[in-house]
């Protein structure tokens, strides 16, 4: 089965951020706690200050790491990411501030690693690209992801999203890969033909941005549809039985198999 065979099936469960309310979000044992929980698993990537992709959802370190705890880094505030190189970002911890007696230290994720991960359990993954436009050029982000997906050779298993639109449209030049528009607070203009131009597969928005006519426009038109985040049962049918194809969740899992 490829991506595009298993966004067919209905109801679908994605692991927003790994199983983020059972592990600290995207740590690999996020990914571990998503195996027999959700139908695939997202994640967020960007790159290091010396290009190095790895796995974290905010612009700064502050809030999932024990970066403020450390005075080696206080010259680094207010912790950005693409101020970091790598080797720093290894010897910080991505999961103390996440358990409530501050006990259990967890590793940075690597976008290597976590690829690695996806193919030798045989799982499917939405990466989601952050905009780092403001550190890197389009192009220079967009190569350092295909490399990784090249180098452990999963495009199969991979569905690749982004707010940032561009990089969508230069994956699509590099790799036969299915590509998803995030959209947070309001649609693109001419949504149909702005997402042909890009050559994305799907459109994957916001909750608050939902209304049935959208949707169904868009599954007319072919894309398919994910919604984020959505962690109530009732809202997960009314989306489903809009036609959404599937949703972004912190808690709605299914029963581990
Ligand atoms: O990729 C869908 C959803 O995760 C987007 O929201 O804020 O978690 O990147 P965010």
């Amino acid at each position: 089965m490829n991506f595009l065979e298993l966004l067919n099936k209905p109801e679908l469960i994605v692991a927003h951020r790994g199983a983020n309310s059972l592990s600290p979000e995207n740590t690999l044992n996020a990914l571990k706690k998503s195996i027999g929980r959700a139908d695939f698993i997202e994640i967020d990537t960007q790159l290091s200050k010396d290009g190095i992709a790895i796995i974290m959802h905010d612009d700064t370190l502050l809030r999932t790491t024990n970066v403020s705890q450390l005075s080696e880094f206080d010259s680094k505030k207010p912790y950005r990411v693409c101020d970091f190189t790598f080797e720093e970002l290894k010897r910080l911890d991505y999961g103390s501030w996440f358990y409530t007696d501050n006990s259990k230290a967890e590793p940075l994720l690597t976008l290597h690693d976590a690829l690695i991960f996806i193919k030798e359990n045989n799982l499917f993954l939405n990466l989601e690209i952050k905009d780092i436009s403001y550190a890197f050029s389009d192009n220079e982000v967009v190569e350092k992801i295909v490399k990784e997906i090249n180098d452990i050779q999963c495009s199969d298993r991979v569905l690749v999203s982004s707010f940032r639109h561009e990089y969508l449209k230069i994956i699509k030049t590099k790799l036969h890969i299915p590509t998803a528009a995030l959209a947070e607070d309001s649609h693109p203009k001419e949504l149909l033909s702005y997402l042909r131009g890009l050559g994305v597969d799907g459109y994957c928005l916001n909750d608050e941005l939902v209304d049935k006519k959208s949707v169904e426009m868009l599954r007319e038109a072919g894309f398919f549809v994910g919604v984020y985040t959505v962690n109530s049962t009732l809202r997960s049918h009314v989306l489903f039985e809009m036609g959404v194809n599937f949703i972004f969740s912190d808690s709605l899992y299914k029963d581990k198999q």
